[in-house]
């Protein structure tokens, strides 16, 4: 018995011992004391897994058990099926059972493009994308639109955002002109305030030492480094020929703001900064952004990016992986073989192209993030989030963003009345155009799915709706989608309210040279502009040419890609609010003059940098009294 005894209470102290030694699972270490019990610990198996990130198609349970795979995405739009959060939260417990069920039991984590809210997920709120948000200048709002999408990431059991996009895109032609806040660089230095809302703000900042305050909170991603709006003719993933001072002060001084304000990873740029890919950049990943920005959290890879590094893509993968780990990514967005991925890097550590004291580094920045970000504690979704969804007060913020993004650019024809604000108490109005009643339309691309589409495709109020919300009981609101020549004058209407804009797109599918209104937009504000008295509302990306029509309209709003909540667009139209916005992109006149941004020398645009007019609804008000009473 008593030998029994003894044993038992040997193997009871044995076992906690050992629990006690296991350093890195105790909470109440801190990161780097626990980053240094876990490393050692690891084999290069484990260190490698850790360094891949795969796409959840190509994945499972075993999967992420036998290659230990430290974190998983998703493409734009490749969801679990139904796209549910019941879905979402089914397979993220799948994926973390499998790493959990490893030795060291070092959990996933798990990323998604959520660049205008949770995006990919059919009831998020969707907010204004970065080019309208821009025109706000406010960063208390981005902070605000921060907080609510790490909310609505969060019920989907989700901790990683692959956000914000901090480029400063200098050519509208540019295809992800839209995931932009603004050409001049101080608006995007001001906006990475969105970051405090994803991830919490320090009490202690220090600077470059990732930040994630608890688990309401996801680790955010600042990207593209770097140069990503910078290049030639706006041409997506080419080339930015600029010199390394220019390349600081324009692209790169947004990152000094994300890395002050603890962002937890940074994303590399498809790009080549004078004809070096930046995947491939060494001085610029290791030398710049680790040693002189002193970034502390990981630096990842986009989509394939590393596969890029080599013409045609992936030709030479050996060459891609030695390349792009030797100049210090951390993380590979592989996105789908991870298999030789993980070969071809286990092999290059093997014989010695790539150093351990390289994979270390990479894996203790990674480590630093999860254990900072509590992924350890708190490793699977959480049922309690689920409400945020979509949430009320969520729309309610992203309704206050859309009024504040719209830009009113014109307001009455020379010598005659403003038509705005609207009145809500006419008898008749027309509401036209491709963009009037459609969701998809208004919420652009990187919605539901990557390009985004028309149609129906989630929760949310159309313009039309929202205007057949705003006006009077008694007022009738025809709408026709494409109104042929004569047919507005027929109606007899007050005035029309014309939206048209650009078909959603994402990334090089949306690059264009022309910059021309498109979807039989310009034969709309021919027809019903020339009938009738009309309110011209633009959805798009970026500015396009416009000035040939603009005599055409009696008002004109750029409204960018708004979103799910259309109201914000009647809120301000009808005079409920006023517009504040000011252009924080340069409207060109013609694409022959592109590149041009405020600041330049011969800066000739329609509309200056800044311009935005107001309607005081009041005075306008009292002008129209006056008038009558005259
Ligand atoms: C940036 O923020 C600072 C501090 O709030 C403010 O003074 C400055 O005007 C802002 N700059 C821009 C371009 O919005
Ligand atoms: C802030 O954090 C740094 C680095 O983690 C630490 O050295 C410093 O003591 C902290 N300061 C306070 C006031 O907690
Ligand atoms: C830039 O685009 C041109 C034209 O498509 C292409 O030939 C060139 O390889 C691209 N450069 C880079 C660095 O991607
Ligand atoms: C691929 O890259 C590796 C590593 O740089 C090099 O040794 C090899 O020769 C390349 N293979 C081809 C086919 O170019
Ligand atoms: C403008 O460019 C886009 C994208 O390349 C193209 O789809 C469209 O047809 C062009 N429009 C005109 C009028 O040339």
């Amino acid at each position: 018995m008593e030998r029994a005894a003894a044993l038992a209470l040997c193997l009871n102290l044995f076992i906690s011992v050992a629990v006690c030694l296991e350093i890195y699972k105790d909470p109440s270490q801190d990161a780097e004391a626990r980053i240094q019990d876990l490393l050692p610990r690891m084999t290069l198996a484990e260190k490698i897994g850790q360094m891949t990130q795969a796409e959840r198609r190509v994945l499972d349970y075993a999967a992420m058990r036998d290659y230990f795979i430290g974190s998983v995405l998703n493409g734009g739009g490749s969801v679990p099926k139904g796209n549910t959060i019941q879905a979402w939260h089914k397979m993220l417990r799948t994926f973390q059972s499998g790493s959990l069920a490893t030795r060291l039991q070092i959990p996933m984590m798990y990323g998604i493009d959520a660049v205008h809210g949770n995006n990919n997920v059919l009831g998020a709120t969707i907010f204004p994308h970065n080019v309208g948000l821009g025109v706000t200048r406010d960063p208390d709002l981005l902070k605000r639109i921060g907080a609510a999408t790490a909310l609505e990431v969060r019920a989907t059991g989700i901790q990683y955002a692959f956000s914000p996009c901090i480029a400063t895109c200098r050519d509208p032609r540019w295809g992800r002109c839209y995931e932009s806040y603004s050409e001049s660089t101080d608006i995007v230095r001001n906006l990475t305030e969105i970051i405090f809302g994803l991830q919490g703000e320090p009490a202690n900042k220090t600077a470059g030492v990732p930040f994630v305050a608890d688990s309401s909170k996801v680790a955010a991603c600042a990207k593209h480094y770097v140069g990503d709006g910078g290049t030639v003719n706006g041409i997506n993933e080419n080339n930015t020929i600029i010199d390394y001072e220019d390349l600081v002060k324009i692209h790169m001084a947004p990152y000094f703001d994300a890395i002050a304000k603890g962002v937890s990873t940074v994303m590399i740029s498809y790009s080549s900064w004078n004809g070096i890919k930046m995947h491939a950049n060494k001085f610029l990943i290791t030398e710049v952004l680790k040693k002189q920005l002193n970034f502390q959290g990981f630096v990842i890879s986009d989509w394939s990016g590393i596969d890029r590094i080599t013409s045609p893509s992936g030709s030479n993968y050996t060459f891609s992986v030695l390349t792009a780990v030797n100049a210090g990514i951390d993380m590979i967005m592989v996105p789908f073989d991870y298999k030789s991925y993980i070969s071809e890097l286990t092999r290059l550590v093997n014989e010695g192209y790539i150093s351990m004291d390289r994979i270390d580094d990479a894996v203790t920045r990674i480590l630093r993030v999860k254990f900072t970000m509590g992924l350890f504690e708190s490793p699977y979704p959480d049922r309690a989030f689920a409400k945020y969804l979509g949430a009320e007060s969520h729309r309610a913020l992203a309704r206050e963003a859309v009024r504040r993004s719209l830009v009113l650019l014109k307001n009455g024809q020379e010598g005659s009345e403003p038509l705005l604000p609207l009145s809500k108490s006419t008898s008749k109005i027309i509401v036209a155009g491709s963009h009037a009643d459609d969701i998809g339309l208004q919420c652009g691309g990187w919605t539901i799915s990557w390009f985004g589409s028309s149609g129906s495709i989630t929760k949310g109020t159309s313009i039309l709706q929202a205007v057949r919300n705003a006006v009077s009981p008694s007022t009738e609101v025809i709408h026709e989608r494409f109104p042929q020549p004569g047919f507005a004058k027929s109606q007899g209407a007050d005035y029309a309210i014309v939206v048209v804009g650009e078909p959603p797109y994402a990334e090089t599918y949306g690059d264009n040279l022309n910059l021309t209104l498109p979807l039989e937009g310009i034969p709309t504000i021919q027809n019903v502009c020339g009938e009738v008295k009309c309110l011209v509302i633009l959805i798009s990306g970026r500015p396009l040419v416009i000035e040939p029509y603009l005599p055409l309209m009696d008002a004109f709003v750029a409204a960018w890609l708004p979103g799910s909540e259309g109201a914000g667009i009647t809120d301000v139209i009808f005079g409920d609010y006023d517009f504040e916005g000011t252009l924080a992109r340069t409207w060109f006149r013609r694409v022959d003059q592109l590149p041009m941004n405020v600041g330049d020398p011969n800066y000739d645009p329609l509309f200056p940098f800044g311009f935005g007019l107001k309607t005081n609804t009041l005075l306008s008000r009292y002008c129209l009294t006056f008038k009558i009473s005259r």
